[in-house]
């Protein structure tokens, strides 16, 4: 007796008494052919056309897409590698004990993979020179006598209301323009540049663009403006608004911290980037309000705000020189990215800047004031503009136009350049005031 605990065993005697009746062979000719094992075993044709096997089917198909799947991502995951690569180190890489010394050969302004720690030896002596220049000029805003500013900022009849106007206007371009400038270099243009005497400028014009925000905010509290107003003034007043609208897609381009240089589009963007905040946001943007607030300072109206202006027009000016030679720096090792197709962007680049500057003296001055009206300073732009296109090895874009305010050249003659720095550290070390 089988019992219902043991399933297994009764299956073995019913097929034990059914197996005679299965295994019996029926009386058949014995010329009839006899199957072969060939016969038999089922083709990969009959499988695979049998209807139960649609799911195999299915899934094998599903299968190969997803392994296709991996395959181009695995090859798209090297191709980043490869490309970050080729692209330069941070400075942060682990140390590698007993690697050789660095020579003056292994460094590059960009794409460099020799180690970013050791600042000598030196290869570009520009840079080094720039670093103590810049050292050599420190100031700091604190130290400006104010006092003749608040009196006749407080005085009603001491300022027209235009002239309070540009005032306003200016500091609340420049109170956010700096930080903007100081933002793109920490988080944006500093990880991509591979030499380290360049980056130790870069240190310093960072605490510089410190030191012109500590400025603005200085004459503001002085004056006893509305902090909100003034530092707000970028998200309220257009003509404010539009240029540092213009410049943040350049600097978002780099800011990605997937974003690596290595590729000729890549180079490009780090170019493009450059280009966009030294020749035109610290070349041409800041230079409607240098004007107006040292022609101020000509006429002895707001003497302070001025002798602070006229501090960082000559700090901007080093940062535009700066940023120029790693301009050309990068042309002369990366001759590749300098296409004409590139060169013709940028010469477009430059001049939407260009007309934007004008629209921004436009703006701050519908009437003229201290002996300055807006196509003045239209005339002025395209001057300056034309300078920057040739330092950078671009055709002048602007026939014809003279420079309106020679005493502004004077301040920014490269020539007088060391001149000015040697005058500057005794008027620091004694605390003497600028002439105008
Ligand atoms: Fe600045
Ligand atoms: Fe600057």
């Amino acid at each position: 007796m089988q019992s219902w605990e043991d399933p297994i065993a009764d299956a073995r005697v019913m097929t034990s008494a059914a197996a005679p009746a299965v295994f019996t062979e029926p009386e058949t000719s014995k010329s009839a052919p006899q199957p072969t094992h060939a016969d038999i075993k089922p083709s990969f044709d009959d499988v695979v056309s049998r209807p139960s096997d649609a799911s195999v089917i299915e899934a094998t198909k599903a299968l190969n897409k997803l392994k296709a799947e991996v395959e181009a991502e695995q090859r798209q995951t090297k191709e980043k590698r490869e490309t970050r690569k080729s692209g330069g180190v941070t400075g942060l890489e682990s140390i590698e004990m007993g690697a050789s010394r660095i020579q003056v050969d292994d460094k590059k302004i960009i794409n460099c993979r020799a180690d970013l720690n050791q600042l000598v030896p030196f290869k570009y002596e520009w840079a080094w020179q720039k670093y103590l220049d810049g050292c050599a000029n420190h100031w700091m805003p604190q130290e400006i006598n104010m006092t003749a500013d608040i009196a006749l900022w407080k005085n009603p009849e001491g300022l027209t209301e235009d002239e309070r106007t540009i005032i306003k206007r200016n500091l609340g371009f420049f109170s956010t323009a700096d930080s903007l400038v100081a933002n793109n270099l920490v988080l944006a243009v500093y990880r991509h540049i591979t030499n380290p005497e360049c980056r130790q400028y870069l240190l310093r014009q960072a605490f510089e663009e410190a030191v012109h925000t500590h400025a603005y905010q200085y004459c503001i509290e002085s004056l006893g403006l509305d902090e909100g107003e003034v530092f707000n003034m970028y998200r309220e007043l257009p003509a404010v608004a539009r240029k540092a609208e213009w410049a943040l897609p350049y600097t978002n381009s780099l800011g990605d911290p997937e974003f690596h240089t290595g590729t000729i589009e890549d180079d490009q963007r780090l170019l493009r980037d450059l280009i966009a905040f030294y020749v035109v946001f610290e070349g041409i943007f800041f230079y409607v309000g240098f004007v107006q607030i040292l022609s101020m300072g000509r006429r002895n109206k707001m003497t302070g705000v001025a002798e602070q202006f006229q501090y960082i027009l000559r700090d901007e000016s080093m940062h535009m020189n700066f940023g120029i030679d790693v301009i050309n720096q990068i042309k002369l090792e990366n001759p590749h990215l300098w296409t004409e197709a590139f060169q013709q962007e940028m010469v477009e680049l430059i001049k939407s800047g260009v007309e934007l500057e004008t629209q921004y003296a436009y703006d701050t001055m519908p009437r003229g004031i201290l002996g300055l009206n807006a196509p003045m300073f239209e005339q002025y732009l395209k001057f300056i503009a034309n300078r920057r296109f040739s330092q950078i090895g671009l055709p002048q874009q602007y026939e014809g136009v003279n420079n309106p305010f020679p005493w502004m050249s004077e301040i920014l003659d490269l020539k007088k350049e060391k001149n000015f720095f040697e005058t500057r550290v005794t008027e620091y070390q004694t605390g003497g005031a600028l002439t105008w």
